[in-house]
Order: C-alpha cells, then sequence, then structure tokens
C-alpha cells in the first residue's frame, strides 16, 4: 500500500534526502511498487524509479541533487495506471515548480484532468494524482498564494486523500488529509511528515495526528494545522508507545517468525489490568448498556478473528453475526440496532471503515477492536478496545490475529456481565504460559518439510476451531503462495472430498473430546479412507492421533483457548513451509499490510 514520508529540518540539521530514504525503508513493508522523492533546495528536484527503494537509491547516486532541508517522499502500491517511473510519485505540474505525492483515490479526476488539459497543461503519467500539481499551478497562476493555492487544489478533490507537496525555491511542506491517515512527528532537529508512524520512529516517538478536512504547513520552526476554512486547530502531542527496535527483527529471519514469538508477551499486555484473578471479573474501559446484539465487521485475518469473536459472545447468550465488511450494506441492519464491532489491526482498512460508516450513518453504536491507537477506526467509532499487540510489520497478520481472539473474548466475557467462572480465569492467565510452551515445543518445521511438496492443503475445524482452520489455509496461502483452502469440517463431504489426494494433507484442528471432537475424527476418518494424508492439531483428549500422520500438539486447557492454542501451530507450519519454499515471508507478492482501498 502507498506510503508517504517527508521532512522539514531545523537549520544545520539533517539532510532531507537521508531522513526520506530512511523513511521510504521503513514503510517497505507495507508493500509498494515503485518509490520516489522530490528535494527542495532552491532547485526542485524529483527522483523516482519503479521496482524497490534501492533502485531509487541507485538513481539519486547518478543524479547527486545535492544536500536539501526540505522534501516528500512515497511508496506506491498501483492503483491507476501500471508500476513505471512516469506512475511514481511525486508528481509535477507543467513547469517542475510544485512535486506532489497522494494516498488513496481522486474520484473526480477524470474531469479534473480534461479541464486542465483544456487549459494547456500537460499530464505524463496515467495517475489521478497528477491533477493536483496541476491545480496548484492553476492557481498560482491565478494569482495565490503557495498556501491558499493548495488549499483550493484540496478543495476541488472527491475522494480519499493524504497529500503532502512542497515546492521549488521554498522551505515549506503542505499537507491535507481525507480518509488516509497522516501523522507528524516533532523532535528537535525538524518535523516529520508520514503516512504510518513507523516511517519517522528511528527519529521521535512525539506525534500530532491529522484528522480528516485538517490542513498542515510544516516550516523549519513550527507546524500550523488548520481546518478546512483556515481556523487554527490547537493539538496536543502524543507519545508513541514503541520504539524502533520494537520495529526491529531482533535476530529472526523475518519479521513474521518475530512476531509469532512475540504472543506470549503480545497476549500479556492485551489481558494486563483486565482479568481479575481474585475477584474473578473482567474489566474493560468501555461504557455500553443494553447491548441487544452484535454485528462484527472485517476483512481478511480480522474476519477470522471475528468469526471466533462472535461465538464467544453467543456462548454468554448475546446474539452476534459476523459479516465479511465489503459485503456490508445497510440492508444487514435492517430491523435491527446492534453495537457494531470493526475488527480491524491497522485500524485503515477501507472495507472496514465502510462497514463502520454504513452503520453510523444508520445510527448504530460502533466500536473499533483495533492494535493501532489513533487510527481512523478508533477515531470514527464511539469506543476503541485496543488489542495491544504491538507494532506487526510482517504483512501476515499472526500476534494481531491472537489479540484480537483474546480481546474479543474479554469482550464477551465483560459483555456477559457475571462473575466468570474460575477455570475460564485460571485459563486465560495460563494462556501467555500456554503459547510459549507451543513456541517452545512445536515440531511444525519437521512437519512442514514433510510436505513442502504437497499439491495442495486442506484445514478442517468445527465451532471454535472453524475459524482457525480458515485462518490456517488463509497464512498459509499468502505467504507460500500455494494452494490452501479451509472448511468447516462437516463441509467436507458436500464437496471438497472429490479433492482429496494422497499428496494433498488435510490439517485437522481437533482439540477437546466433546461430540464436536468426535465427529471431527470421523471426518478425519473419511478423508484417511480416500489416502489423503492427515495432519492432526490437537491436545490430546480425542483419539485423533490413531489416525493422522503427522501430530502438532498443544496443551489442554479451556475449549476456547485451545483454539487460540492450535493457531500458533498453524501459523508455524505455514510460515516453515514458506521458508522452505524460499518466498518473501515478510512481503508477499501482491499483498500489502494495510488495504486502504475498496
Ligand atoms: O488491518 P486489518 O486487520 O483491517 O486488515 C484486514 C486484512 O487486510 C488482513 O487481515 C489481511 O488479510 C492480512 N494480510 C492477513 O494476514
Amino acid at each position: 500500500m502507498c506510503g508517504i514520508v517527508g521532512y522539514i529540518g531545523r537549520e544545520g540539521q539533517e539532510d532531507a534526502r537521508d531522513v526520506l530514504v530512511g523513511g521510504l525503508e521503513n514503510l517497505e513493508y507495507r508493500g509498494y511498487d515503485s518509490a520516489g522523492l522530490a528535494l527542495s533546495n532552491g532547485d526542485l528536484t524529483v527522483v523516482k524509479r519503479e521496482g524497490e527503494v534501492t533502485e531509487l537509491v541507485s538513481a539519486l547516486e547518478e543524479n547527486n541533487p545535492g544536500a536539501a532541508p526540505v522534501g516528500i517522499g512515497h511508496t506506491r502500491w498501483s492503483t491507476h495506471g501500471e508500476p513505471s517511473d512516469a506512475n511514481a510519485h511525486p508528481h509535477t505540474d507543467c513547469s517542475d515548480d510544485v512535486a506532489v505525492v497522494h494516498n488513496g483515490i481522486i474520484e473526480n479526476y477524470e474531469q479534473l484532468k480534461a479541464e486542465l488539459r483544456a487549459d494547456g497543461h500537460q499530464f505524463e503519467s496515467e495517475t489521478d494524482t497528477e491533477v493536483v500539481p496541476h491545480l496548484i499551478e492553476a492557481a498560482l497562476k491565478r494569482g495565490a498564494d503557495r498556501e491558499s493555492a493548495f488549499r483550493s487544489a484540496v478543495d476541488r478533490l472527491e475522494g480519499s486523500y493524504a497529500i503532502a507537496a512542497v515546492f521549488e525555491d521554498a522551505d515549506d511542506v503542505f499537507a491535507a488529509r481525507q480518509d488516509s491517515p497522516l501523522v507528524i512527528g516533532v523532535d528537535e532537529g525538524g518535523y516529520y511528515l508520514a503516512s504510518d508512524v513507523p516511517a519517522f520512529i528511528d527519529h521521535t516517538d512525539q506525534v500530532l495526528y491529522l484528522e480528516d478536512g485538517e490542513f498542515a504547513r510544516l516550516t523549519p520552526e513550527t507546524v500550523g494545522i488548520s481546518d478546512a476554512d483556515g481556523r487554527p486547530i490547537e493539538k496536543s502531542l502524543a507519545t508513541v508507545e514503541w520504539d524502533a527496535e520494537d520495529a526491529g527483527k531482533s535476530g529472526y529471519d523475518h519479521y513474521m517468525l518475530k512476531e509469532i514469538h512475540e504472543q506470549p508477551r503480545a497476549l500479556r499486555k492485551c489481558l494486563r489490568g483486565r482479568v481479575d484473578g481474585i475477584e474473578r471479573t473482567v474489566d474493560l474501559d468501555l461504557e455500553l448498556d443494553d447491548v441487544g446484539g452484535v454485528h462484527l465487521v472485517a476483512c481478511g485475518t480480522s474476519y477470522h478473528a471475528a468469526l471466533y469473536g462472535a461465538q464467544t459472545l453467543r456462548s454468554q447468550g448475546i446474539p452476534a453475526q459476523t459479516f465479511v465488511a465489503s459485503e456490508y450494506t445497510r440492508s444487514s441492519l435492517a430491523g435491527q440496532s446492534p453495537l457494531v464491532i470493526g475488527v480491524t489491526q491497522s485500524g485503515e482498512t477501507a472495507d472496514t471503515l465502510g462497514a463502520l460508516r454504513t452503520a453510523r450513518a444508520a445510527g448504530a453504536r460502533t466500536l473499533a477492536v483495533t492494535n493501532t491507537v489513533g487510527s481512523t477506526a478508533a477515531r470514527e467509532c464511539d469506543q476503541a478496545l485496543y488489542v495491544r499487540a504491538g507494532p506487526e510489520i510482517g504483512v501476515a497478520a499472526t500476534k494481531t490475529f491472537a489479540s484480537q481472539q483474546i480481546a474479543l473474548h474479554a469482550f464477551a466475557l465483560w459483555l456477559g456481565e457475571g462473575m466468570v467462572d474460575s477455570d475460564q480465569i485460571d485459563a486465560l492467565r495460563t494462556l501467555p504460559d500456554h503459547v510459549q510452551s507451543v513456541l517452545d515445543d512445536s515440531n511444525a518445521r519437521n512437519v512442514a518439510r514433510e510436505y513442502v511438496d504437497a499439491s495442495a492443503f486442506f484445514f478442517i475445524g468445527r465451532g471454535y476451531n472453524h475459524p482457525v482452520a480458515l485462518e490456517g489455509a488463509l497464512k498459509l496461502k499468502e505467504i507460500s503462495y500455494e494452494h490452501a483452502e479451509g472448511f468447516a469440517a462437516g463441509e467436507l463431504k458436500h464437496g471438497p472430498l472429490a479433492l482429496m489426494e494422497d499428496d494433498a494433507p488435510v490439517i485437522a484442528v481437533v482439540t477437546g473430546d466433546d461430540e464436536r471432537a468426535r465427529k471431527t475424527v470421523s471426518n478425519v476418518k473419511e478423508v484417511q479412507a480416500r489416502g489423503a494424508p492427515v495432519i492432526a492439531v490437537t491436545d490430546g483428549r480425542s483419539d485423533v492421533e490413531q489416525y493422522a500422520n503427522h501430530v502438532l500438539t498443544v496443551p489442554e486447557t479451556e475449549p476456547v483457548l485451545a483454539a487460540v492454542l492450535a493457531n500458533i501451530q498453524l501459523q508455524l507450519f505455514a510460515y516453515w513451509i514458506a521458508a522452505e519454499l524460499g518466498r518473501p515471508i515478510d512481503k508477499p507478492r501482491h499483498l500489502a499490510k494495510s488495504v486502504t482501498v475498496e
């Protein structure tokens, strides 16, 4: 997904070029296909390249623009026009006096482009963004100053945007946001601008979040923030609670593996101060009365967490339904006034934000369950429940999924309002240790080696293990590029059984020894009878091991938490398959960490 970075140094401070390149490297995890930057030092130099930031760095060495105190940079993930040097950001006006970077989509760009062309403007890219510098140029020609020209251009835009602009011969950066995040970093050396905090976390943890409809002007001495009418807005600095070390790989080969291993700590943080072992209560800092029903809206991995959350809510007697966010419409709310929960680690997923806005427009109360303080979901919803997983850099969601599961489970117990069964409380409090023991003892790496050449992978589970089966398949497919599908175990015989082959393992998640576990064991026998190898993920309470070629074990615990443990084994299995295949695990092809288009 596109990323923005900007910098303006106080006198004698760092060269913007180094800060911007570092910022773009820090944003690489978001996924991108081209990168560029604009430096202003009296002259305006724009250098941009299709491909990785390293290509851009080589191009900068060839061009040698010289030291510059001011600049903006961008990593692009194509939406309008193919990945190419011409389509890469920044984009400039006809006379190369202003350079612009943009995240989001300008919906009325064709109309604006036609208008500008009719006035003689020449376009060099297929992007929607390029209309912005030309609109600014047109306003400057009409006599506007830089700030008014920037504002009047932004006023013409329909759609979503985070925009930054720099001018030739001027030491300021202009920015505006609408439905796409922008944050300003502040330190003694200067001011930073970015779509995500990791871009500048090496420099500062002091930030100002821009809201929709706000404008900012960064100069070497100050940051001025104002509303759409130009009225100044006072903001207080917020402190980001993680540092550059947190965002590093800490010796692991990939962020994903590091983040899988961070899960005990993430879960401890998620539970801290929320579960009282003596009073046997769950206390969340939320105010919600009379919740008659819940809708959960989410995408991808977060959707799987939402499916799990809906089951835990129903187990507390609270009606709960889960919706793929992009399928959520006003009619989904017909005749109901549910609490609508957006489950989104980034808090910026356009489909989920769209569903939440639909809910708000219909008068529903909304709650964001998110990992990102200050994210759009957190700010737009009535309340937010933070999952506290810490920064997650790998595109594949791992620790945020486990933290979402537990935050939603805690939410269900809290909404259930009674004293919680002491077994449940004990199991929650020992969960991080159980996760640690799965990580310490897992043989997923060895099992993965056996199946690296498999033609496909099928995952099955029932109850709480159904979303885990779906998540196991998603994780494997996104990082290994192997075909993987997840099913409710009972659905196997209604079609997928036709796919069983001796080189396509079935990964069966079977925990507990209840009716559901017994039925899943029957499904495993059906699979085995058709020649498919079976990998059982089990706590050993059923007899599934007898029918399995390989076993991945988890400690015994409450059924709702066994599903969390089973998922850790599936994460490791996916990771080791992808590692054996030599895939770029942290940045899978075609995917992005934060999907801010619908
Ligand atoms: O930031 P979100 O949780 O809203 O993201 C939703 C999905 O885009 C995300 O979970 C995606 O499926 C991940 N790549 C899964 O690993």
